[in-house]
C-alpha cells in the first residue's frame, strides 16, 4: 500500500499507462551497462540482485540477464508494468525506508527512486535498509539524479510515440527553498491517443543533499564508498555511488 506523500503522486498510480512511453526502457541501456560494469568490478562472482524503488523495471530490463533480479517498489501499478517487462524476476511490494526481507543479495541497487527520500533521516532509513540487504562481500549502487553542489533549476522537454499515441513533455526543476533538502519538480504531459489530446499535470517534491552527506550517511552505514562514471541522455557523464559492504 503506498503511504505518505506518495500515495498522491500520479504518475505512479493513476497514470501509469503512458509510463512507458514517458520514459522509454531502451534509453536504459547505456547507463544500466555502467552499472554492470560497476557492480562486476565490485561484487566479480555476483549472481543476485535487489532493487529498491525499481518502478517499471527499465534498468532491471538490461541486469536481468546477468543476475536473478528481486524487483521492490511502493506503487503495485509501477510492478505491474515491471511484470509485463520482466516475467522472470520476483517483484514485491515494498517501501525501501522500512523493508526488510529478510535474506541477503550479492547486490542491491537503488536507482532514480532514491529521490524521493525527502529528509536526511528518510536518506538514512533507505541506506540501511540497502546495507541490510547487502550480503558479505556484496556491492551497492546508489544512483540520484543530482547533488545539492549540482542542483540548478532547470526545464527538460522532450517528444516520443508508437503507433497508437504521442506523447510530448516538459519537466521543469525548481527550488522553492533553497536551504532545506527539497526541490519541486513540475511535470507537464499532453498525450495523443486517437485524435484526442489530454493534459496532466504533476507538482512533485524530491531530496536533494551534498555529495558529503551521501558519503557520510553510506560510510556510517557500513559500506566503503568510491564513485563510479555514467552517461547521461544528453551525452554529458556524471558520478554515482559504488559501494562495497564492509566486513
Ligand atoms: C522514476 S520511478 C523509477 C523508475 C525506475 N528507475 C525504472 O527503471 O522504471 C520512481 C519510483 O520510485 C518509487 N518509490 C518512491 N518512493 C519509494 C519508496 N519509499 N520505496 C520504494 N519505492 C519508492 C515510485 O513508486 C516509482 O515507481
Amino acid at each position: 500500500m503506498i503511504s505518505g506523500y506518495l500515495c498522491r503522486v500520479k504518475l505512479y498510480t493513476d497514470w501509469t499507462h503512458f509510463y512507458r512511453l514517458f520514459t522509454p526502457p531502451e534509453d536504459y541501456a547505456a547507463e544500466a551497462a555502467a552499472y554492470r560494469a560497476g557492480f562486476e568490478a565490485a561484487a566479480p562472482s555476483a549472481k543476485t540482485l535487489l532493487e529498491l524503488g525499481a518502478g517499471a523495471g527499465h534498468n532491471a530490463v538490461h541486469l536481468k540477464g546477468a543476475y536473478t533480479c528481486t524487483l521492490t517498489d511502493l506503487s503495485s501499478a509501477m510492478l505491474d508494468l515491471s511484470r509485463e517487462l520482466n516475467p522472470e524476476c520476483e517483484h514485491l511490494v515494498g517501501d525501501m525506508r522500512t523493508l526488510r526481507l529478510g535474506r541477503a543479495f550479492d547486490l542491491v541497487f537503488v536507482h532514480d527512486a532514491v529521490m524521493y527520500m525527502l529528509s536526511e533521516a528518510e536518506l538514512a532509513q533507505a541506506i540501511a535498509t540497502a546495507f541490510a540487504h547487502t550480503a558479505p562481500g556484496g556491492a551497492a549502487i546508489f544512483a540520484p539524479d543530482c547533488f545539492a553542489e549540482d542542483f540548478r533549476e532547470e526545464t527538460l522537454t522532450w517528444e516520443s510515440g508508437d503507433a497508437e499515441r504521442q506523447l510530448r513533455c516538459t519537466e521543469w526543476a525548481w527550488d522553492p527553498d533553497p536551504s532545506d533538502t527539497r526541490f519541486a519538480v513540475e511535470y507537464a504531459v499532453l498525450l495523443r491517443e486517437a485524435g484526442e489530446v489530454q493534459m496532466f499535470h504533476e507538482h512533485q517534491e524530491n531530496g536533494v543533499f551534498p555529495s558529503s552527506t551521501w558519503r557520510r550517511l553510506l560510510e556510517q552505514a557500513g559500506y566503503s564508498v568510491e564513485t563510479l562514471e555514467r552517461p547521461l541522455d544528453d551525452g554529458e557523464r556524471d558520478r554515482v555511488w559504488l559501494c562495497r559492504r564492509r566486513a
